[in-house]
């Protein structure tokens, strides 16, 4: 009795300590966002959409809200390694963390989509996108990041129109650990280097 008195005291902690994460990156202010981001449009397009010939730098336009807030912080700390964005969050405060991730979430993504030799590959992605692989234990992918890959916010990124090229690098980052996420670790593990491909291209063509 007394373990589950204070199991259900940690789950209520976690669920508090997520209340206050979403109203801490909520307080972000669209308008200064925009200014601090003069210097990201580089990388990321001047709409947050990313750009056709950089398909290795992400899309951040409509992420969901919070969690642009929890990546820039994660580079900042170490936790998320990359030569280029360790460079570009080193000046930034949590508050200027937080007006960015409320502009780039207010801001509507473009047209993704993939070609049509690419639609085959993509279907297979589909089968694993909505009903997992049994035979290796792997939940869906809509589980988490919704039906239509739009994400849940704050934890659950959006994966919808997300460029391949960058989703299918991040997906090897976590199966050899070099990104860690105590979620995404084991479900990548697990995926194959064509699952990987599949899924990519599936999720840059869902809408
Ligand atoms: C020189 C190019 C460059 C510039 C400038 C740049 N970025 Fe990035 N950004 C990248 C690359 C490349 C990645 C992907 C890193 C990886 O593969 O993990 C990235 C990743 C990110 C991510 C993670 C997105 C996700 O879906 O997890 C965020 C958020 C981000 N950048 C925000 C910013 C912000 C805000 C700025 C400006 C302050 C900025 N970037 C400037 C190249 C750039
Ligand atoms: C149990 C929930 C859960 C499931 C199931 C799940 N994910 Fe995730 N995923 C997450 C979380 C949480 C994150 C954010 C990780 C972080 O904060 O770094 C994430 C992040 C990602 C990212 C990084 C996005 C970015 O912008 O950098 C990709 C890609 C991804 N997941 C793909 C998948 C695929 C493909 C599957 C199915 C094979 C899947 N996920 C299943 C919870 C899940």
């Amino acid at each position: 009795m007394k373990n589950i008195l204070v199991l259900s005291m940690a789950i209520a902690g976690m669920m508090i300590a997520g209340v206050a994460h979403a109203t801490h990156a909520s307080k972000g202010d669209v308008e200064s966002g925009k200014g601090k981001t003069a210097a990201c449009a580089a990388c990321h397009g001047a709409d947050g959409n990313g750009m056709k010939e950089t398909p290795l730098n992400p899309r951040l336009a409509d992420q969901v809200p919070g969690y642009i807030f929890t990546q820039l912080k994660a580079f900042k700390d170490g936790r998320r390694k990359d030569p280029i964005m360790a460079g570009m969050v080193a000046a930034l405060t949590e508050q200027d963390m937080a007006d960015i991730d409320a502009y780039y979430s207010s801001l509507p993504a473009s047209k993704a989509g993939i070609s049509e030799q690419d639609e085959a590959a993509a279907l297979e992605g589909e089968k694993i996108y909505r009903g997992g692989f049994r035979e290796l234990n792997i939940s869906a992918c809509m589980s988490c990041h919704g039906p239509s890959g739009a994400g849940i916010p704050v934890q659950y990124p959006r994966l919808s129109g997300q460029n391949a090229a960058y989703t299918e690098k991040q997906l090897h980052a976590f199966k050899d650990g070099t990104r860690e996420h105590y979620m995404m670790n084991p479900i990548s593990f697990l995926l194959s280097n064509d699952q990987i491909t599949q899924l990519s291209l599936y999720m840059q063509g869902l809408k």
